[in-house]
């Protein structure tokens, strides 16, 4: 039997829809430390504190203490962040989906980035879907990176060093804001934000990774206001203008996922010296896409679309039996969205699974 496909093509027909969505409400957090074991707290959440400009983002390159991402963690972390959240309240967190929130960013900026392929598995449990990234095809369509794709990397990560701090600023001493220039850096610790959200009438439940708080650490405002930390080259022609503003999609449906408010873009030249910040705040990014008359990119029309999209994956898996494990595939300038059945066994933690009492 042909697999069921989701025709992506033309985008102008999700239009006007005015799908409903929920404003993400955070429902747990929970942090990697320094050698990435989880934690059930906010220990890893770091304060947003403005950095020195003029430096080098290269600084500190040789002694990146990188994350191994060869190893597949799957769902793991926040499926075991779930499990205490249900240990806790002794209720069990009942919505459509389950999934990191790059999954999401995936379908969401897909509209208007037919290039890039993707493969995400997914399997229905408990009568909710978890969908993780394949991480075979991550890893292969990859393709191997080169001295200055792994510096331009590390850039970002050094940028999140020099804009945060370990906790409140007024609890800092002015050496260790002065020394966050010979901090190693470290991708290993994170912070995650699981929220609650909706699209449509699908209901998920999305974790991801928030750089840091703006205000006070731990947060004690209702929302809390989180900030996205982003690194881009210094606009110095009208194309790059264009290529920013399509960077703004991802920036912007990133955020938007997880309800981070602000996003504030650390500017950098051609050889990784800091020239100047820029904050946006996340809702206010569509608007600077489509005030600029490019027709780059619809914040609308890419929620119409992903609201589509999910209630498709939600008809389509959530009505087929239990514990097959489908692959849901877009190749690169492809027409359709495919979901795939396959052989594969479970990805999901067996602790959860045990935790769930099957
Ligand atoms: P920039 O986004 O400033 O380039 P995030 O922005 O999602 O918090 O990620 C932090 C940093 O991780 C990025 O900073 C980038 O340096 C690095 N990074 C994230 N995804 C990456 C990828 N797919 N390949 C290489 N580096 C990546
Ligand atoms: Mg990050
Ligand atoms: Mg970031």
């Amino acid at each position: 039997m042909a697999s069921p496909t989701f025709p992506v093509l033309p985008i102008q027909k999700f239009a006007r829809r005015n799908a409903p969505v929920r404003r993400p409400t955070e429902i747990t957090r929970f942090s990697y430390d320094d050698t990435h074991k989880l934690r059930h707290d906010s220990s890893s959440l770091k304060t947003y504190y403005t950095p020195e400009l003029d430096t080098s983002l290269s600084r500190g390159f040789k002694t990146f203490v990188k994350h191994d991402d060869s190893v597949d963690e799957h769902l793991d972390g926040l499926l075991e962040a779930l499990a205490e959240l249900e240990r806790k309240t002794g209720e069990r967190v009942k919505v459509d989906i389950v999934t990191w929130r790059g999954m999401i960013t995936k379908l969401m900026t897909l509209p208007f980035d037919l290039r890039n392929g993707f493969e995400m598995n997914a399997i229905k449990f408990q009568d909710t879907i978890f969908i993780e990234e394949n991480h075979a095809h991550k890893q292969s369509s990859r393709g191997r990176s080169d001295r200055r794709q792994d510096m331009m990397s590390f850039w970002g990560y050094k940028f999140e060093s020099l804009s945060t701090l370990p906790r409140n600023w007024d609890d800092c001493s002015r050496e260790l804001i002065e020394n966050r220039d010979n901090e190693v850096v470290s991708n290993e610790a994170q912070f995650c934000s699981i929220v609650k959200t909706g699209f449509g009438n699908v209901k998920i439940v999305i974790g991801g990774e928030v750089d840091a708080v703006w205000n006070s650490n731990p947060s004690t405002s209702t929302p809390p206001i989180y900030v996205e930390l982003k690194t881009s080259k210094s606009p110095s022609s009208n194309r790059d203008d264009v290529a920013f503003e399509r960077k703004l999609l991802r920036f912007w449906s990133q955020s938007f996922l997880l309800g981070v408010a602000k996003i504030i873009v650390g500017f950098r030249d051609d050889d990784g010296f800091l020239r100047s910040l820029q904050e946006f705040e996340t809702q206010s990014l569509p608007g600077i896409a489509k005030r600029s008359g490019r027709c780059l990119w619809d914040g609308k029309l890419s929620i119409d679309f992903t609201a589509s999209l999910l209630e498709w994956i939600k008809g389509t898996i959530g009505a087929a039996e239990e514990g097959t494990v489908w692959r849901i595939r877009w190749k690169a300038n492809g027409e359709c969205v495919e979901c795939v059945k396959t052989e594969d066994s479970s990805f999901l933690s067996p602790g959860f699974v045990a935790w769930r009492g099957e």
